[in-house]
């Protein structure tokens, strides 16, 4: 039993990179990932896309997980602790606020959207995908995609299931619960990828089409919103600008390098999406599909070459199998900074902490779930509430978060500070690191917000 501001640790270095590379490898890898460089053109949005993670969202989840660990707490007393300590205001700490509402915001509509996941997994496996007595048509799977998104009695208890288990996940602890569940189900999301793409690669001869369309950049395909959509995303698939990876940092074992952790996650994260694209594109290609076919490319358009492929119904097993631990290792990086602010303000047991905010955000979901179905009328600035928490995250809290982070860590701790806490070891690397928290992120997120408020 873990005893209120005792703070759990991972087990090892190894321990915490598979849990944040679980935290970062998720629907954003697999679901959205492939539909926004189908949208956006494919290589070119991939090029602006790996910088925007090499020059603006590494460097931000290394200032995380730096201050994670200077701090030592929950995200908002730790910013708070570190702030004091240095003759700041200690205002600074309302940035673990903006982190908290977004977990929040973000953790009700992922356990929805994890939900459908589960959903169409069980539907996989109980061969629901292939229609019954007639050619499985595009028709079909609209309507099963609409069936479940709209039907308030399914989505809901779909919704209730996954953020169940995920709170059995974060109630079981950092380690026993967070630790172990991703060291049993990263090693079999990175078996399910590779098993897609090399059947992928073996059985389609679209495949070499696939490659060419995510690694030969037609940069006249590339639009400023394409742009500015990949700097968002990579900020949402590495999980930073939430302090979600700052709680992480705050449980990381004293000597394991902050750097070199950072860039191995990216790194792993990276090829989880470039991974998912080359198992997703030859079957959009094989099967005459567009590659811009949205948010419903994984749930609507593929499930229709899954029925006419052979095997079809066995790889849409695997495929959902692969979204659904996607989505669930996901999604205890959303819950925990929140679980663990009110496990040390109230002095309470992990469970108590869990099981309030567990109940907040379901209701949340509830509303989120509703918002395709019986609410979908229900707008603002003309979009429901699932579309209008999307755009405050992705557009607004995450590139502020971020700002608000890359600024503190980037100006207001000393270079002495930094240096040794992070463990960079070549003086040039650190000074990259500094230049790309002072000024390159900075003006990269507020071109973000820019466009997002335009
Ligand atoms: N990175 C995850 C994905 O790609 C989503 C995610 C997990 C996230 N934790 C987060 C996004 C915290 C923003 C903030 O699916």
């Amino acid at each position: 039993m873990s005893t209120p501001n005792t703070r759990e640790e991972w087990s090892s270095r190894w321990g915490f990179i598979v849990v944040a590379t679980g935290a970062a490898a998720g629907l954003g890898n697999i679901w959205k990932f492939p539909y926004i460089v189908g949208e956006n053109g494919g290589g070119a949005f991939m090029l602006v896309y790996l910088a925007a993670i090499l020059l603006v969202a590494l460097p931000i989840l290394a200032a995380e997980l730096l201050l994670g660990r200077l701090g030592n707490l929950n995200v908002i007393d730790g910013l708070r602790r570190i702030a004091v300590a240095r003759g700041y205001p200690a205002a600074w700490s309302r940035l673990g606020w903006i982190g908290l509402l977004s977990c929040f915001v973000v953790l009700s509509f992922y356990s929805v959207v994890g939900g459908w996941t589960l959903a169409y997994f069980v539907g996989a496996l109980s061969g629901g995908l292939v229609v019954e007595g007639g050619a499985p048509g595009p028709l079909y799977f609209a309507d099963l995609f609409d069936s479940i998104v709209s039907s308030p009695a399914r989505s809901v208890a779909w919704h209730t299931a996954f953020i169940a288990l995920t709170a059995v996940v974060v109630g079981s602890g950092v380690a026993r619960g967070i630790e172990r569940l991703c060291r049993w189900l990263m090693p079999l999301l990175f078996l399910l990828l590779l098993l897609l793409v090399v059947y992928a690669a073996a059985t389609m001869p679209e495949f070499s089409a696939a490659l060419r369309f995510l690694f030969a950049p037609d940069i006249s395909k590339l639009s400023w919103e394409g742009a500015l959509t990949a700097v968002g995303h990579a900020f949402f698939t590495l999980s930073v600008g939430v302090g979600a990876m700052l709680t992480f940092g705050s449980y990381l074992p004293t000597g394991v390098r902050l750097g070199a952790a950072a860039f191995t996650v990216a790194g792993l994260d990276t090829l989880v999406a470039i991974l998912a694209g080359l198992a997703i594109f030859p079957i959009v290609f094989a099967y005459g599909m567009q590659p811009g076919s949205g948010p419903g490319l994984v749930f609507v358009t593929l499930p229709v070459a899954f029925a006419a492929m052979p095997g079809g119904p066995f790889v849409a097993a695997l495929f959902f199998a692969l979204l659904a631990v996607a989505a669930f290792t996901s999604a205890p990086s959303m819950l925990e900074p929140m679980v663990e602010y009110v496990r040390e303000r109230s002095k309470g047991s992990r469970t108590q902490a869990t099981l309030k905010v567990v109940l907040a955000v379901w209701l949340f979901g509830l509303a989120q779930a509703l918002s395709f179905g019986d609410w979908a009328s229900v707008t603002l600035l003309g979009k429901n509430l699932f579309e209008l928490s999307d755009f405050l995250v992705s557009n607004i809290l995450l590139p502020v978060g971020g700002l608000l982070i890359a600024t503190f860590v980037g100006w207001a701790l000393l270079p002495a500070d930094t240096a040794g806490s992070l463990g960079i070891r070549q003086p040039l690397l650190h000074k990259a690191w500094l230049l790309s928290l002072r000024v390159v992120a900075p003006l990269a997120l507020v071109l973000l917000l820019a466009g997002g408020l335009a």
